[in-house]
């Protein structure tokens, strides 16, 4: 484990200020440059716990896995979400606290993660490279099997750090079986991790299991992905899949959709080679990617757990009924509710197209199953962690320390620095466009005020981004630079042409709206790879992909607004899956979710008695420059111009990372010293 290095590393730049045991006024009067911390207290300090916990206890079968996938970076769990506050640390205990359950159950406890560790919050996204700092921190969860995400793989230097660090800890419990780079030492391809593991449990089962990333091709061109449908015809996988030993289970975990009806996943290619060897060994998919919560039935002794993202939801799978030569497993533990599903495929949802193309175990099946979606917040840990219902008896002392780094290493950081204090919650899809409570409404506002060139002030002006360039909502509470990461974390900057025509700049909008989704080509050159890795995310392979192909979204983190009192449930998850609606462990309402447009569109400097200007200053983000250009010279709108045209409106430098901690500075200087943080993305405010 490196996590006794880092906390030396955190700790010898950490400045954590003493603000005394008052729980208010901790944030010191607002100094620029200044780094301001709160009081230490477990979980992040600063985080607010859940009001409402699960709805049962978890049902414990023969063998039983927690999952975790597409944390990127959100260690410190949701700050200001009282539904995801709690922090790696609780984690940590947390799988401590379950796997001594377990023995003590008599049963298998396998802990696995299924990749993308990085680009979605300040403590990954601050350092060069990405991960540099939560890697380590993440090390300290004892991991049964691993595999590897695309976003470990856009940039060089972070597949570098996957392969010399990351994987050298788990060893071959890091699984990529699909997936080489180039040794530096010896010039040639090998694999990241190791192809397969094959391993008996505690208790005895024989268990051969993969990890394959979906075909992926966006990757740096150090490392090599190779195609599933190559992978499976290789010999060291089809051997592996007739293992001379026995084999009870096959656990195929992957950075990969569940659902074969998912264009990007490779799973039912993998699932058919498997299957169509070994017809009648179970076979258990963990996958990810979409950051959804998902289960979907492959057939009657197969299925797959997908457990949502960025450290909000914590899978749970027990299964029992496993045929095994062992004697030391039981089949069903005692004093605890036990898996009663059998596995049903629906045709039509899992298989799609391909129904007669994948092969299916059709003997009958002993397999039970229960699947559960934890919310990520100490009270649900608590509560799933027998002997600890009460809360102060929950953290182990290595729990503790990991969450005692986190703090360390966010004041290290300077991710604790506060621009200001956001009045309200500002989300992505929970409003409708143009509504008060929606990011985007906000940020036209921003814009306005603070994409300013000194010299053109006067001059009335467009100014035109693409809603891609925001990866997470805005939570009510303390603006601070993580959330400059979490909120729009890309490096764009804003490029004009000068004196358009008002009558074609103005037409521009709709046009970009009712075209294709603006892909941004990626930039391997960037020396700032810290962020290169997120503007990636705007390649072909944008993660989460579905964010604009709603359709196809299965479960949404989302909730009506409601007052809530005692009883009514709180906005979140709700979940359906091909075992029903009832997988969320606690129950929520739903957060509605409203379409966006691509692009939107703010103005500056108008005319005060509402006259249309002549000409405008056409202001946008440069790597749509193309499109802007290609829509004022359409025929219809009648302009003349090029490329060569365009210039920077401002510093370069200052991009769509730096607006909103700009304009947050300027707009949001009240109540610094007593922030309120609100209760979550889709509470009523
Ligand atoms: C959360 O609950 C714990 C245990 O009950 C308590 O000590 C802590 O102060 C609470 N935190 C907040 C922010 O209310
Ligand atoms: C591996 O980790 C060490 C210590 O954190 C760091 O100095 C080194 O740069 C890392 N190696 C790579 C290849 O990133
Ligand atoms: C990857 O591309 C870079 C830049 O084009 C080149 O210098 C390097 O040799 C390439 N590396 C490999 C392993 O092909
Ligand atoms: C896949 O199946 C699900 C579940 O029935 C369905 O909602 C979805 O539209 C399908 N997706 C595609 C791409 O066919
Ligand atoms: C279904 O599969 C066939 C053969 O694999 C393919 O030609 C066809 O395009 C697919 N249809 C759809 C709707 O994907
Ligand atoms: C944090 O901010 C301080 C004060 O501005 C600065 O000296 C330090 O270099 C910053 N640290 C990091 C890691 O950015
Ligand atoms: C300018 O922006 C404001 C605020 O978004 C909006 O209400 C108004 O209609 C816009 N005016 C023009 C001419 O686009
Ligand atoms: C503002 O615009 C002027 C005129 O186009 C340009 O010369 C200047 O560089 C711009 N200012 C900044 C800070 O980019
Ligand atoms: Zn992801
Ligand atoms: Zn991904």
């Amino acid at each position: 484990m490196r996590f006794q290095g880092l906390v030396a590393v955190a700790s010898a730049i950490a400045t954590v200020s003493a603000c005394g045991g008052e729980e208010h006024s901790c944030y010191g009067p607002l100094k620029d440059d200044v780094v301001l911390t709160r009081n230490v207290r477990r979980m992040q300090p600063e985080a607010s716990n859940a009001t409402t916990g699960p709805r049962a206890p978890l049902e414990w079968g023969q063998i039983n896995f927690l999952h975790t996938t597409d944390t990127h970076g959100w260690l410190e769990g949701h700050i200001k979400e009282q539904n995801y506050g709690a922090d790696w640390g609780d984690f940590v205990s947390f799988t401590r606290h379950m796997k001594q359950k377990a023995r003590k159950l008599g049963v298998d406890l396998l802990l696995v993660d299924t990749g993308d560790l990085h680009d979605g919050a300040g403590l990954s996204d601050a350092t060069s490279p990405n991960g540099l700092v939560s890697n380590p921190i993440f090390e300290n969860v004892d991991y049964d099997l691993l595999t590897i995400g695309n976003h470990e793989l856009y940039v060089t230097e972070i597949a570098y750090e996957t392969f010399s660090n990351f994987s050298k800890v788990y060893g071959d419990k890091y699984l990529t079986s699909n997936v080489q780079i180039k040794n530096p030492t010896s010039g040639q391809f090998e694999y990241i991790g190791a192809q397969y593991r094959y391993f008996t449990t505690e208790r005895g089962l024989n268990i051969m299991a993969f990890g394959v990333l979906f075909d992926f091709t966006g990757n740096s061109n150090v490392s090599k992905v190779i195609k599933a449908a190559d992978m499976v015809k290789e010999q060291w996988f089809l051997d592996a899949v007739n293992y001379k030993d026995p084999i009870d289970l096959f656990v195929l975990t992957g950075h990969n959709p569940v659902r074969f009806n998912e264009s990007s996943s490779s799973f039912d290619t993998v699932f058919s080679a498997i299957r169509s060897q070994r017809p009648d060994v179970p076979i258990q998919g963990f996958g990810g990617h979409t950051h959804i919560r998902d289960f979907a039935v492959w057939d009657n002794k197969a299925t797959a757990l997908e457990s949502g993202r960025y450290c909000e939801t914590l899978g749970w799978l027990a299964m029992s009924g496993l045929e095994c030569s062992a004697k030391k497993v039981k089949k069903n533990p005692k004093g605890v509710p036990n898996p009663t599903r059998s596995a049903v495929p629906l045709r039509s949802t899992s298989t799609a197209n391909s129904t007669a193309a994948i092969p299916t175990s059709t003997t009958p099946s002993t397999l039970r199953y229960a699947r559960r979606y934890l919310d990520w917040n100490r009270l649900t840990f608590a509560y799933h962690a027998k002997g600890s219902q009460a809360l102060s008896a929950f953290g182990t002392p290595k729990g503790a320390a990991v969450s005692t780094s986190i703090t360390n290493a966010r004041t290290a950081l300077n991710l604790t620095k506060l621009y200001g204090c956001a009045p309200a919650t500002y989300c992505q899809y929970c409003q409708p466009f143009g509504a008060p409570g929606n990011i985007f409404t906000l940020l036209q506002t921003a814009l306005s005020t603070v994409v300013v060139n000194e010299t053109r002030k006067t001059v009335p002006r467009l100014i035109i981004i693409n809603t891609g360039s925001v990866r997470f909502d805005l939570a009510q509470g303390p603006f601070t630079y993580d959330d400059s990461f979490i909120v729009s974390p890309f490096s764009d900057s804003f490029q004009f042409i000068p004196d358009v025509p008002y009558a074609q700049a103005k037409q521009v909008l709709d046009i970009l709206n009712a075209g294709p989704y603006q892909k941004k080509k990626r930039d391997l050159e960037s020396r700032d790879f810290a962020f290169s890795a997120l503007t990636a995310d705007r390649d072909t392979c944008i993660d989460p992909p579905l964010t604009h192909n709603l359709a196809a979204k299965r479960s949404l983190p989302a909730g009506r607004l409601i007052r809530r009192t005692n009883t009514s449930p709180t906005p979140g998850y709700t979940t359906l899956d091909d075992f029903g609606s009832d997988g969320d462990d606690t129950i929520h309402s739903t957060i509605p979710h409203y379409p966006q447009p691509n692009d939107l569109q703010a103005n500056a400097s108008f005319p005060l008695d509402g006259s249309a200007p002549e000409k405008v200053d056409l202001v946008f983000l440069d790597f749509i420059a193309s499109y802007i250009v290609n829509a004022l010279n359409r025929k219809d709108v009648g302009g003349d111009f090029s490329l060569s045209q365009v210039e920077y409106y401002i510093d370069k430098k200052f991009t769509t990372n730096s607006y909103l901690p700009a304009y947050a500075k300027v707009a949001w200087q009240e109540n610094l010293e007593d922030c309120p943080v609100g209760e979550g993305i889709g509470f009523a405010q």
